[in-house]
């Protein structure tokens, strides 16, 4: 016999929850992106697009002609039915933007990094505890395929020991005022945060600014973390073609994610050496392992609507998401290291307790 379950409560027949009322601040280069996508999502309606620039707010009207822009920050903060704000203007206007949007008591959604310094990154964490409201920093690649997809391997000991990480990030890059650190060492970082989840405890750096002092196009950082392991990240705005590429190297598998091979982006290798100490003075034993390599399935999806699904989510159910602030505090805590370390002439500089990590 068939049993039907009846709700208990006329509010629980169906009852889907409205909209998050939401606005985009700034449409530049990224903002089109979180545009499409908050409004290809049911859990957000798109109220307003802020934007203080005329040729930017047209080029949205003429995209979207039922959604008005407004100029002014204030009005919007002003307005109580507004419940999230999703930021991406230049990281020198985030701590400003977001501080104003928190205490008006509105969810904020931050494009990376979180803030440029580990003081205003945590005055940021602080007002978001405060006020009771979501702050998370959009670490798009979390939310990316192959990237979860290392994690999970991660997770089920299938590499072993985390020996190092390289990563080179480089392309003929959007040249901004606020360097090559902080416009790519974010993503290298949050997802070195995110498999590794230990905290980053040294950062050295190198680098050259070929066209404005205090500017680098390239930079070379060396990133130490708690448990041993240690990756080294290439970033450049000056190169010849564009390179999304990390080894993974552990003590039984070792990965390579080539962000620009679709779907084969994640190769897992079964190679290795075995070294084992030796009982007399000189008789070490080598062995070499040299095995399959496998391409694993990955699922297609954009990792921009994850994450906005994330921040939903998050929004109304009180978890802690993926991309969480304490995540982004440390990684502007590891940028701020490599640029002080870069200013000194590449001498490792620690990176400040700050993880208090409040994992989902
Ligand atoms: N997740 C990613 O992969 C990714 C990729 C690119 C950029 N980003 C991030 O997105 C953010 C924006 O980068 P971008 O390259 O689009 O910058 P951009 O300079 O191209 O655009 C920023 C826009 O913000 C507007 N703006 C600035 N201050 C404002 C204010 N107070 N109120 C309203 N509008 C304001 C500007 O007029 C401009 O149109 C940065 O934090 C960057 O790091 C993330």
């Amino acid at each position: 016999m068939q049993t039907r379950r009846f709700p208990s409560r006329i509010g629980e027949i169906n009852t889907p929850e409205p909209p998050l009322r939401t606005v985009v601040v700034g449409y530049g280069y990224w903002g089109p992106n979180l545009v499409r996508n908050v409004m290809e999502r049911p859990e957000f309606e798109l109220v307003a697009l802020c934007e203080r620039d005329l040729a930017r707010g047209q080029a949205f009207s003429a995209k979207v002609p039922n959604v008005p822009v407004i100029d002014d920050l204030e009005m919007i903060l002003d307005d109580d039915t507004i419940d999230a704000l999703i930021v991406a203007t230049p990281p020198h206007t985030h701590h400003a933007i977001c501080k104003a949007a928190l205490l008006a008591g509105k969810h904020v959604l931050v494009e990376k990094p979180l803030a440029t310094t580990t003081l205003d990154a945590l005055d940021l964490v602080d007002t978001a505890n405060t006020r009771d409201v979501l702050l998370m920093p959009g670490h798009t690649f979390l939310y990316s395929p192959p990237v979860a997809k290392v994690r999970q391997l991660i997770d089920r000991d299938v590499l072993g020991d985390m020996y190092f990480v390289t990563s080179a990030r480089m392309n003929l890059g959007k040249y901004q005022k606020d360097g090559v650190i902080c416009d790519l060492a974010p993503h290298d970082l949050s997802i070195l945060l995110h498999w590794l989840e230990e905290p980053i405890v040294q950062v050295a750096a190198h680098g050259r600014s070929v066209f404005q002092s205090g500017v680098p196009e390239t930079a070379f950082l060396t990133v130490t973390f708690a448990g041993g392991t240690t990756a080294n990240i290439e970033l450049s705005w000056l190169a010849p073609r564009k390179v999304r590429q990390m080894v993974v190297v552990g003590s039984r598998r070792m990965v390579q994610y080539d962000d620009t091979a679709g779907d084969e982006a994640i190769r897992i290798y079964d190679r290795g050496m075995e070294f084992e100490t030796p009982e007399n003075f000189g008789e070490y034993q080598l062995t070499y392992r040299s095995g399959d390599i496998v391409a694993p399935r990955l699922e297609p999806a954009e990792p921009l609507s994850l994450e906005l699904q994330d921040f939903a989510r998050c929004i109304r159910t009180g978890a802690t998401p993926r991309s969480h602030a304490y995540l982004g505090l440390e990684v502007v805590a590891a940028m701020e290291a490599a640029q002080e370390s870069l200013m000194r002439g590449g001498v490792p500089v620690a990176v400040a307790g700050i993880s208090e990590r409040a994992v989902a």
